[in-house]
């Protein structure tokens, strides 16, 4: 099935509108963490899904997907220097851009907690068993606003696609769920459109580890909608931002 016909199944009477803000200018904020420091433009709703992560100085925190890095940056500006930041990713072309960020958007005291690392994510849960307090899954998705962007990923887009993207996710997030210590949290984040990348990957992880539970996030921004387990910011009705869809886990 075609794209476009895929998504309008999905949202119905909503999807014209949510088409055209897609098409339209994001809503990017400035992280600038010191005036000789490089500034980094990330949208609102990644902000967000970083925060949400609650992370705290002295924590032992896992990036686990963190290329090209907004991300980190927001989770190095909580950890203030004090615990431990890996961010990790599998694509060595990625992690260079990576490193580039961390080394020019960030204070070296915040940046003196961080290791860059590799590996494959879902290799954490075996070899990083109970290992950190906070992980962040920024999972690799369909970025379906790049997608329109671009006339050869629109071709090459197919729900075939979407289900083994599926796949992958719900792989990585077993892997995060293992490598969590009891009583600490994971954000799942994509910034995809349908419902399978998104609470059909948190459904599943409820069931096969069920020492984890969806927490739910009293603030949201506005305009963002509630999903079953999670948030989906999207930009038709949160002034350009997202998509975004983020959940929170704790580990009983
Ligand atoms: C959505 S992007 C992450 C964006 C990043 N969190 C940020 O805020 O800039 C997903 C990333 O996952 C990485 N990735 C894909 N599969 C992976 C795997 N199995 N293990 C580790 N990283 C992976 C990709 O290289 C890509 O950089």
């Amino acid at each position: 099935m075609e794209f476009f016909d895929y998504f309008e199944q999905v949202y119905g009477e909503r999807w014209p509108a949510l088409l055209e803000a897609l098409k339209g200018e994001g809503n990017a904020v400035r992280l600038q963490f010191g005036e000789s420091l490089e500034p980094y433009f990330l949208d609102e709703a990644s902000v967000f899904a970083a925060k949400m992560l609650s992370v705290e100085p002295g924590m032992d925190v896992l990036d686990m997907c963190a290329a090209p890095g907004g991300k980190t940056l927001v989770i190095a500006s909580m950890l203030q220097g004090q615990g431990t930041l890996q961010s990790n990713d599998r694509s060595p072309d990625r992690r260079l851009r990576l490193q580039h960020v961390i080394e020019n958007s960030l204070p070296p005291q915040w940046r003196s907690v961080i290791n860059v690392t590799g590996y494959d994510g879902v290799k954490f849960g075996l070899h990083r068993k109970e290992s950190y307090d906070r992980i962040l899954l920024d999972a690799p998705c369909s970025s379906d606003r790049h997608v329109l962007q671009s006339p050869t990923h629109l071709a090459e887009w197919s729900a075939k696609r979407v289900k083994r993207l599926s796949v992958e996710q719900g792989s990585l997030l077993a892997s995060a769920a293992d490598a969590l210590r009891p009583g600490g949290e994971i954000v799942y984040g994509t910034c995809a459109l349908a419902p399978l990348e998104n609470d059909a990957v948190v459904a599943k992880i409820l069931k096969k580890r069920p020492f984890l539970e969806a927490v739910r996030v009293e603030e949201i921004p506005e305009g963002a909608d509630r999903t079953e387990y999670g948030v989906h910011i999207l930009p038709d009705r949160a002034r350009g931002c997202g998509p975004i869809y983020c959940a929170r886990l704790r580990k009983h």
